[in-house]
């Protein structure tokens, strides 16, 4: 691939002769060429600027001198591709490094690798005539005005650089091991990289996740996926927004809603919190567990048992005393723009356990009581319900809680799998009434010592 770095300071380009770019021009990877702005200017003073047209500070880069030196540099004999299927024209870029310019992004560079000649014209002083760019647009040539970051710098040259170098290590053989390039930042699915470890072990007191050192691969994998999605959440909020939905798991989904984003199914982002109920919430989670307990009842309930139980058990007057007593009933909510959509409500006092939990042998007494996990039809898949478990589990473990106790209905095996997914193991079974109508609930506990 040819590049042109166009500038009157041809000699800033220096630095790209070291290191792995130095190698990929002697290996002929790449083909740098290094030019002078001023061989294209004319007059006694080789002038290359002027004063701008409706006044104003500083000088502007003349559009002849420009056209002069860019006529002559797209115009280069290109090699000949080769191999079958190569293309019958060559791609010319024409890149004008500018702060105006639309950012440069590691999809645009990942585009730009796929040229054949990369062009860059260096603008100094206040920039470059406005003509160029639209006589060259205008001639069919492919021209892109990019800014590296919202600042401003003296010149084009640096943004050059930058250019040359992140789509010349895209280029097949730039890079001694191409795998280096799979898991970087911006690379997949648009997340951060996340941490890197290695020797000495020990620094300064500081350890390396016990993780990274136990040579289970899946965990590893998954560990550093979970780091990278917290890592973007933090601090490239943007991107964590703009993901591509198709290449995220079920288990990167319930990171994501841990940290406050929840995909719908359809792929569209919105931001999720969870936190506490307040008092003023009692109406509103009353609402949601009507519309959402139906849906875990076998359909061997009868509707009217179901209507009983919501009348009774899910009334708003229900979760106002249960909202009273937030030292006893711990029910954290998910909300997404002003809507809850999920909610967990975990018991944690004194008398937590059901009567028939307590009795001897079936579960540790002392156990926090996961109640309910609901989420709203339309966000289940999106992780709410993961991030709503381990937000009730992380509270239930501070509150000195050894293990948190649930009952969910044996023929549910889907949401026997999904406690099972966050650590929860079947331990003993019971009844449970809906309407008067008595069910079957597996009993899973999760231990909180380990
Ligand atoms: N020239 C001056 N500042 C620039 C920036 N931020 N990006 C690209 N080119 C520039």
């Amino acid at each position: 691939m040819r590049f042109d770095l166009i500038s009157i300071f041809p000699d800033y380009f220096a630095p790209l002769r070291l290191s792995l770019m130095g190698k990929a021009e002697q290996t002929g990877l790449v083909d740098l060429h290094a030019h002078d702005l001023r061989d294209w200017a004319t007059g006694k003073h080789r002038s290359v600027d002027d004063t701008p047209y409706g006044g104003g500070a500083g000088m502007v880069m003349r559009a002849d001198v420009w056209a002069r030196a860019l006529d002559e540099v797209l115009s280069v004999p290109l090699p000949e591709p080769c191999g079958e299927g190569a293309p019958a024209s060559f791609r010319r870029v024409l890149a004008i490094p500018t702060p105006s310019g639309t950012p440069l992004t590691q999809a645009r560079v990942e585009d730009l690798a796929h040229a054949d000649q990369i062009i860059v014209a260096c603008g100094r002083y206040e920039g470059i005539d406005a003509r160029v760019a639209e006589h060259y647009r205008g001639a069919g040539v492919e021209v892109v005005e990019f800014s590296i970051g919202d600042y401003v710098l003296n010149g084009g040259e640096v943004a050059a650089m930058v250019l040359t170098e992140a789509v010349a290590r895209l280029l097949d053989g730039f890079m001694g091991n191409p795998d280096s390039l799979v898991e970087e930042s911006h690379s997949g699915a648009g997340l951060l990289e996340y941490p890197v470890y290695t020797k000495p072990r020990e620094f300064r007191a500081l350890e390396i996740p016990d993780v990274l050192l136990g040579g289970n691969h899946a965990a590893i994998e998954r560990w550093r996926r979970d780091r990278a999605i917290e890592k973007t959440t933090r601090v490239r909020p943007d991107l964590a927004l703009s993901l591509d939905a198709s290449s995220l798991t079920a288990e990167d989904r319930a990171a994501l809603a841990s940290c406050g984003v929840a995909y719908t199914r359809d792929g569209t982002a919105y931001r999720l919190q969870v936190r506490l109920a307040q008092p003023d919430d009692a109406a509103a989670v009353s609402e949601l567990a009507a519309r959402t307990f139906p849906d875990v009842c076998p359909s061997s309930l009868p509707a009217e048992a179901i209507e009983e139980h919501i009348a009774t058990q899910l009334s708003p007057t229900v979760f106002e005393a249960v909202l009273s007593s937030p030292e006893e009933h711990r029910l954290f909510v998910a909300e997404v723009e002003g809507a809850l959509v999920g909610y967990v409500l975990t018991h944690v006092g004194a008398h937590a356990l059901p009567g028939d939990l307590v009795r001897p042998g079936r579960v540790e007494e002392g156990s926090a009581y996961l109640s309910k996990c609901y989420v709203d039809e339309e966000w289940r898949g999106s992780g709410i319900a993961d991030a709503l478990i381990e937000r009730a589990v992380a509270d239930a473990g501070e509150a000195g809680h050894a293990a948190v106790v649930l009952g969910t209905n044996r023929s549910n095996k889907k949401a026997q799998n999904f406690y099972k997914r966050h650590g929860f193991r079947k331990r003993s079974s019971r009844t449970f009434e809906v309407g008067g109508v008595r069910n079957y609930d597996v009993v899973m506990v999760r231990d909180l010592t380990a």
